[in-house]
């Protein structure tokens, strides 16, 4: 059976009392939504998604409700475009690192990967002569992050719409999963379905506004393209549940205050990694973008952050293994828990990490 051997270690090994593994926002409590019980409904009209959940989801990222499609969570958004637009032997041409997730369900779907780089070396931008020199007519689709999971580092604007002309000529799409987007401040780019063509958002509640639970994903594209994406959910999950559709209208209303919280929780320990990174300097190399819920060090005088990794469970602590993202040497370090967590797993790692030079 194929797996995503990521998946399986998040679920079954990632959690830690100092999480630095998390790469979104800690999770809401009920009280951090103001609901009332008029905001619950048990059943409604959601067939093609539920109407004002589109509608929401629409106003917010300036697309009209004919171009939404309701999945759980941006995972299985993710696995419906590719499965919309993948047939097995198809290429698909992936970032380098990526999410494995994702390579996980287009190798389930049978499609070759073509990868192009997002390296440390080159500030983990995408260049856009490479994708160009790796397009051939079998691609069908290109795959991106932004911001980038492991680096938290955006595609720049110019070179998003550069990939678009690319595909657009190619007869290609390009997948952009947006769920670190609304993180973006001063840099913030409309999301990419707004531009039309070949582009098509994925996106969820769960990382920059702590709603994971509520599973409320969504792709952004065509609605010629929107159409097809409905009918391959007929396979999946046909419908979503209410309840959780209705919690998120209401989570959609306070969309502005959710941000705030966390805002409030991220600068102060956005600024604890800044001054940790420069206090290891002598050990570990980072590009550190302007915002980010994440950042991908790499270790200076070790090949390999698994026995980091392994050091700090004994301290409760726990990071993502480079090994997860392709480049051993590197470990993604989250930091949207509680700051006081945040601290301490900073300690844990500045410890282990001198006890391993
Ligand atoms: C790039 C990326 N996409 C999707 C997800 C999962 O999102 P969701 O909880 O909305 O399925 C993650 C989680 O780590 C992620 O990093």
């Amino acid at each position: 059976m194929k797996t995503s051997v990521y998946m399986t270690w998040s679920k079954q090994h990632a959690a830690a009392r100092y999480n630095l593994a998390n790469s979104g926002i800690l999770g809401c409590n009920l009280s951090d939504l103001a609901l009332t019980p008029d905001d619950l409904v048990l059943n409604g009209p959601n067939t093609e998604g539920y109407p004002p959940l589109r509608e929401a989801i629409a106003t917010r990222y300036g697309v009209t409700a004919s171009m939404v499609t309701i999945a759980p969570g941006t995972s299985m958004a993710n696995t419906l475009v590719m499965a919309t637009l993948l047939s097995p032997g198809d290429e698909v041409l992936f970032e380098q690192p990526t999410y494995e997730c994702m390579l996980a369900s287009a190798d389930f779907l049978g499609a070759r990967f073509v990868r192009f780089s997002r390296s440390f070396a080159n500030g983990h931008a995408v260049d856009a002569d490479e994708v160009a020199a790796k397009i051939t007519p079998r691609t069908k689709l290109i795959i991106l992050t932004s911001p980038h999971n492991p680096s938290g580092v955006a595609v720049d604007p110019r070179t998003m719409a550069r990939i678009g002309e690319l595909a657009a000529a190619g007869g290609a799409h390009v997948m952009v999963d947006e769920v670190y987007r609304d993180i973006l401040t001063s840099e913030q780019q409309p999301c990419v379905a707004t531009m039309g063509g070949p582009f098509i958002t994925t996106n969820s509640l769960t990382k920059c506004y702590g709603l994971s639970g509520l599973r409320c994903g969504w792709i952004l594209c065509s609605p010629a393209l929107t159409e097809k994406m409905r009918r391959a959910n007929d396979l999946f999950g046909v419908a979503s549940a209410m309840p959780a559709d209705s919690i998120a209208v209401a989570a959609f209303r306070q969309l502005d205050q959710l941000m705030a919280r966390t805002r409030s929780m991220l600068t102060p320990n956005a600024a604890l990694v800044r001054q940790f990174l420069r206090d290891h300097a002598d050990l570990l190399d980072c590009v550190v973008p302007a915002n980010s819920m994440c950042v991908f060090p790499r270790l200076r005088h070790l090949a390999d952050s698994e026995p980091l990794h392994d050091k700090l469970r004994a301290l409760e602590t726990s990071i993502v293994p480079g090994k997860f993202f392709e480049n051993p040497q590197h470990f993604r370090l989250g930091f949207a828990v509680k700051n006081a967590d945040v601290t301490q797993g900073l300690r844990n790692v500045s410890s282990v990490l001198r006890s391993l030079h």
